[in-house]
């Protein structure tokens, strides 16, 4: 590939894909965003989003307005017109194993290569095992027509849901794996805005980049399962989990950032990147490397174990017809993402043990609904409270955290509290009267 880049494409419009679009046409790019799904492809061309993404809608509509961002559901098009094609698919975990689901991937991969009628880079940016940017770049040269050069990177994406345009547009470092210095030089290109702000920029092999990728979620996995391992150790002798965190955090070798004690880690990555690690590295014939992730998985599930027992302690082991708020079922604050959310789960536990569940989340309700519509749903934290033997908190939104005991104490049946992301007052609760619980903390 030679020239000036002008058209990139990207593959795949769901969270990862929609944002990269959106951002790359911010950046002054021709950009077309593929999929195969032509729901996805009509509502984003009108500039509507599927999902809950602070600023993206804005960014798409603005783009989509001024031209530079356009929607097709035709391969061949794109493969007709991109410089760059950006793979931002989905590898969800495999439906009953522990491995990633590359169908995708490698179906796009494909299919892209055998459209490109022009010299073109191929960057994958979905988040792989390791091996597979070298097994795609002999497909891509196996299926890439003759005549044209047709190569591929690999480009990891570290962004966060809440923050997915912030981060895409000031990347805290971009890690970029080639197999030739030209390679690298287009992405130098395409990521020239970001390199004038002196953005690291981080250049090695394909396997580096892949694992860069999965050992930052690991890592990030880790710390909050490290927290949480300490929070099961207060739980039993006393003492403060979040002064804890506190203190090791001002150490900046460790930090205080990913200590916060709770309910803990949910959403489409971090869950299923440290299974897909472990399952990888087995097949690798190294499955002792990775164990501890097992550990992580484990002590993070506990958690959520712990809040059913609490709600048990607190309404004496009889769950069935007991009035439960569940505030919070997006995996995290700022999302409508409930894809593995521990607030979901734990709702759905005390739902299966009888309990009469009201769920409320400003954003999250509508997806939860799709996966479990027995549960009831209600459109405010006021509806969800009101006549409730116990109020469970388990996603941290603001306006959960902005709750103080007398905003509920008219409205509940029983002042009692299980803060599952200890972010409220605890002695101002239980002041006021409340039978109050937090994760972490004797009770
Ligand atoms: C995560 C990573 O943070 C991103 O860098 C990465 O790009 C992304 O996965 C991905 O692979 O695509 P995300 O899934 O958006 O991003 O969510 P995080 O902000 O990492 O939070 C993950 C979970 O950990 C949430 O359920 C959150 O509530 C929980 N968490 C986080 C804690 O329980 N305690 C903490 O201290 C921090």
């Amino acid at each position: 590939m030679k020239g000036v880049i002008e058209n990139i494409s990207v593959i795949g419009t769901g969270y990862l894909g929609a944002t990269h679009a959106a951002c790359m046409a911010e950046l002054g790019y021709n950009v077309l965003g593929v999929d195969i799904d032509p729901e996805k492809i009509d509502s984003l061309s009108r500039g509507e989003l599927p999902f809950h993404e602070p600023g993206l809608p804005e960014l798409i509509r603005k783009h989509v307005d001024s031209g530079r961002l356009r929607f097709t559901t035709d391969l061949d098009e794109v493969g007709a017109w991109g410089d760059v094609h950006f793979i931002a698919v989905g590898t969800p975990q495999q439906a009953g194993g522990t491995g990633a689901d590359m169908t995708f991937v490698n179906a796009a991969t494909r299919s892209l290569a055998r459209s490109i009628s022009k010299d073109a880079l191929i960057v994958g940016k979905s988040t792989v095992p390791v091996g597979t940017a070298r097994r795609l770049a002999a497909l891509v040269e196996e299926e890439s027509a003759e005549g044209v050069r047709v190569t591929l990177a690999w480009n990891p994406e570290f962004l966060r849901e809440g923050f997915a345009v912030e981060d895409t547009l000031r990347p805290d470092r971009l890690v970029v794996g080639t197999s030739d210095a030209a390679d690298e030089a287009v992405l130098r290109e395409v990521y020239s805005e970001a390199l004038s702000r002196e953005t690291p920029w981080i250049s090695t092999d394909f396997e580096t980049a892949e694992l860069v990728k999965v050992a930052a979620n690991a890592f990030l996995a880790t710390k909050i399962s490290f927290i949480n391992a300490f929070a099961e150790v207060t739980e039993a002798v006393g003492g403060n989990i979040t002064t804890l965190a506190d203190a090791i955090g001002h150490d900046t070798r460790i930090g205080r950032k990913f200590l916060n004690a709770g309910v803990g880690f949910g959403g489409g990555c971090l869950p299923k990147d440290i299974r897909a690690l472990q399952t990888r590295v087995g097949e690798l014939g190294l499955d002792h490397t990775m164990r501890f992730l097992d550990e992580m998985d484990q002590i993070n599930l506990r958690r959520r174990e712990k809040v059913v027992t609490l709600a048990e302690q607190i309404l004496d082991n009889e769950l069935a017809g007991k009035r439960i708020a569940v505030l919070g079922v997006a995996f995290k604050p700022l999302s409508d993402d409930v894809r593995d959310s521990p607030g979901l789960d734990v709702a759905v536990r005390l739902f299966s043990s009888g309990a009469d569940v009201a769920v409320y989340d400003p954003e999250g309700n509508r997806n939860a609904a799709k996966r479990f519509p027995r549960l009831g749903y209600v459109d405010s934290l006021t509806e969800a409270v009101t006549g409730a033997d116990l109020v469970v908190l388990t996603t941290e939104w603001n306006e959960f955290k902005a709750l103080t005991p007398g905003d509920l104490e008219s409205l509940v049946a029983q002042k009692q509290f299980i803060d599952a992301r200890n972010v409220l007052p605890a002695e101002e609760w239980e002041g006021a009267g409340w039978r109050f619980a937090q994760l972490g903390r004797f009770f």
